[in-house]
C-alpha cells in the first residue's frame, strides 16, 4: 500500500474541518490541507485568535497545536488536489429542493463538482475518499466520473468512509471512535488503498476498530446507523405521547427498557424533535433509495420515523397553546435555545424553528436566547422559515436577548427546546419574579427539575408526562 504523506480534505465544514484537524493533530509526519470555496470559512480557520467558523468543545485546542504544523487551510483548491496522495471529499450533500427526488434525494452536485475538479487537475495517482454521506453506490458514478475524465497514467482508487462523529462531542468522537468504517472494491489495488488509509488511523485508532468493508456496505451502513439513531428517538417519542395521556413517566418508561442489555440506555431521550442536518436528510434519502429500488414497503417504514418526528414538534406547539388557555395571541414566550442540540452553534432542521414559527403563527411575542448561535444565524433561519413574511416584520414578533434571564422577563412561558447545560442552572427564583402569573415552563428536553420549579411557584410541563400531574 501506498503511504500517506499528504492529505488534502475538499470541505472546511462541520465534518471536514475537524475530521482532519484531529488526523493532522494524531499524524505529525503528514501534511493535511483542508481547502474550501468558502473564502469566508477559509478566513475564519485560519483567523490569528482561533474564531473558528464552528464552535466545536476542544476543536481551538486541536487547531492550536496542529495549524501551521501539519495543518493548512487554504482556498487553493487545486495546488491542494495537485500535492496530495489521498484526498477527502468531505462537501455537503443537502436534500434536493427541485427536480427529480425533491425533497427526498440527496443533491450530488457539491460531490460531482468536487470530483470533477479532482479529475481536471490531478496528474499522479490518488486515493479519492467519499466522507460525505451519499447514496448506496455514488463511488461508482465518482469512478465514472474520474476515468472518463482523468489524464493518460493517472489512476484513481475509491474508497468509502463515512463519518460518524456527533456535533457537540465531535473531537471526543473522532479521538476515539466506536469504530472507524472504510468501504473499497474487493479488487487488489481497493484493498491496498484501503489499507493506505487503515494505517492513517491506525496513528490512535486500535485495530479492531477500524473496520473494512465492500464499497457498497460501507455507503449503506452509514444511512442505515443515522436511520436507526433516529428511529429510536422517534420511538421514544411515540411512547411519551402514550406516557402524556396515560399517567406514565418517560423518564421512567426508558429506563426501565434501556436496562435491557439488548436494547441499551442510549438515545433514549424524549424530546421535543430530531433536529441536526443529517437525521432527516439521511432518512429521506434512504425512504429515496428505497422507492427506486422498487421497495415501497421499505420506502413508507422509513419514512414514518421522519413523520413521527414531524408529529411531535407539532404536538408540543399545540400542548403550549392548549395549556395557556387555548390562545397565546399577544402573549410573550420565551423560547431557551436554537440549536438542534446542546454544545453546538449549529442550528440546521432545529426543532426551535418549527416551535417559533407556530408561535408566529399564534400570533404569540417570541423572545429568543441561545449561548452560541450567533444572531444573524437566528433571523436567517426565520426568514427561511416563513420565506412570504419580510423580516421586518418577523423582527416584530420575535427578539433575540442576550441571557436567558432577559428572555424570560414579563414572560408568560419559558419553552425549554435546547439542552444547554446553563439553563437547568438559571437562577429560577429571579425567572419567576420577573414573569407574569400564572407563570409556565414547558421542558421540551426533560432538561429541569420539575419539582423544585413547581415548589417555586411554576406550573410546568413535561414531554412523556401528563399534564394533570403539573
Ligand atoms: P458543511 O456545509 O458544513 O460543509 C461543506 C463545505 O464544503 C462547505 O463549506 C462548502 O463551501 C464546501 N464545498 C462544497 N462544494 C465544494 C467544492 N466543490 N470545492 C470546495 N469546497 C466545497 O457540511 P458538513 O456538515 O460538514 O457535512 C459534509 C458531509 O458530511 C455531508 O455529506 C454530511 O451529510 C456528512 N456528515 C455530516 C455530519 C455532521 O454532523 N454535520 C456528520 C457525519 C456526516
Ligand atoms: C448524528 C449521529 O449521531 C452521528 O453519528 C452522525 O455522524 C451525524 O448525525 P448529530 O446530528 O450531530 O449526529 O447529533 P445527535 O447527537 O445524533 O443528535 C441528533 C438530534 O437528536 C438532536 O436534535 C438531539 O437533541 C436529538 N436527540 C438525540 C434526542 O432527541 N434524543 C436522544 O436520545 C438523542
Amino acid at each position: 500500500p501506498v503511504q500517506v504523506k499528504k492529505i488534502c480534505c475538499i470541505g472546511a465544514g462541520y465534518v471536514g474541518g475537524p475530521t482532519c484537524a484531529v488526523i493532522a493533530l494524531k499524524c505529525p509526519n503528514i501534511i493535511v490541507t483542508i481547502v474550501d470555496l468558502n473564502k469566508a470559512r477559509i478566513d475564519a480557520w485560519n483567523s490569528p485568535d482561533f474564531a473558528l467558523p464552528i464552535y466545536e468543545p476542544g476543536l481551538v485546542d486541536v487547531v492550536k497545536q496542529a495549524r501551521g504544523r501539519n495543518l493548512f487551510f487554504s482556498t487553493d483548491v487545486d495546488k491542494a488536489i495537485e500535492e496530495a496522495d489521498l484526498i477527502f471529499v468531505s462537501v455537503n450533500t443537502p436534500t434536493k429542493k427541485s427536480g427529480v427526488g425533491a425533497g427526498f434525494a440527496a443533491d450530488l452536485n457539491y460531490v460531482e463538482l468536487a470530483t470533477r475538479r479532482i479529475a481536471t487537475v490531478a496528474s499522479s495517482n490518488k486515493i479519492v475518499v467519499e466522507k460525505s454521506t451519499v447514496p448506496c453506490r455514488t463511488a461508482e458514478s465518482m469512478r465514472t466520473i474520474l476515468e472518463a475524465n482523468s489524464k493518460p497514467g493517472c489512476h484513481f482508487d475509491i474508497l468509502s468512509n463515512p463519518e460518524f462523529l456527533a456535533e457537540g462531542t465531535a473531537i471526543d468522537d473522532l479521538f476515539a471512535p466506536d469504530r472507524v468504517l472504510i468501504g473499497s472494491l474487493q479488487t487488489p489495488e481497493g484493498i491496498s488503498a484501503c489499507e493506505s488509509l487503515a494505517q492513517v488511523y491506525s496513528n490512535w485508532v486500535p485495530k479492531e476498530r477500524i473496520l473494512t468493508v465492500g464499497l457498497w456496505s460501507s455507503e449503506l451502513s452509514k444511512l442505515a446507523a443515522n436511520a436507526m439513531l433516529a428511529q429510536r428517538i422517534s420511538s421514544v417519542n411515540a411512547l411519551s405521547a402514550i406516557c402524556e395521556a396515560t399517567g406514565a413517566n418517560i423518564d421512567e418508561v426508558a429506563h426501565a427498557i434501556g436496562y435491557d442489555s439488548r436494547i441499551g440506555p442510549k438515545f433514549l431521550r424524549a424530546s421535543v424533535g430530531f433536529g441536526g442536518s443529517c437525521f432527516q436528510k439521511d432518512i429521506l434519502n434512504l425512504v429515496y433509495l428505497s422507492e427506486s429500488l422498487h421497495l415501497p414497503e421499505v420506502a413508507a417504514y422509513w419514512r414514518q420515523v421522519v413523520e413521527m418526528n414531524e408529529y411531535q414538534k407539532r404536538r408540543f406547539s399545540k400542548r403550549v397553546v392548549d395549556t395557556l388557555f387555548n390562545t397565546i395571541t399577544g402573549k410573550r414566550i420565551a423560547v431557551l435555545g436554537f440549536a438542534f442540540k446542546a454544545d453546538t452553534g449549529d442550528t440546521r432542521e432545529s426543532a426551535a424553528i418549527t416551535l417559533i414559527k407556530d408561535f408566529q403563527s399564534e400570533k404569540a411575542i417570541v423572545s429568543v436566547y441561545d449561548p452560541q448561535v450567533p444572531h444573524d444565524q437566528i433571523w436567517q433561519d426565520l426568514q427561511e422559515a416563513s420565506p412570504l413574511v419580510p423580516l421586518d416584520t418577523i423582527k416584530k414578533q420575535v427578539s433575540i436577548c442576550n441571557s436567558a434571564i432577559e428572555a424570560c422577563k414579563n414572560a408568560e412561558a419559558v419553552v425549554i427546546a435546547t439542552e444547554w447545560k446553563e439553563f437547568k442552572e438559571i437562577d429560577w427564583e429571579e425567572v419567576y419574579a420577573n414573569m407574569n402569573k400564572p407563570a409556565f415552563v414547558f421542558d421540551g428536553r426533560l432538561l429541569v427539575d420539575a419539582d423544585k420549579l413547581r415548589k417555586i411557584g411554576f406550573k410546568v410541563t413535561t414531554i412523556g408526562r401528563p399534564s394533570n400531574t403539573d
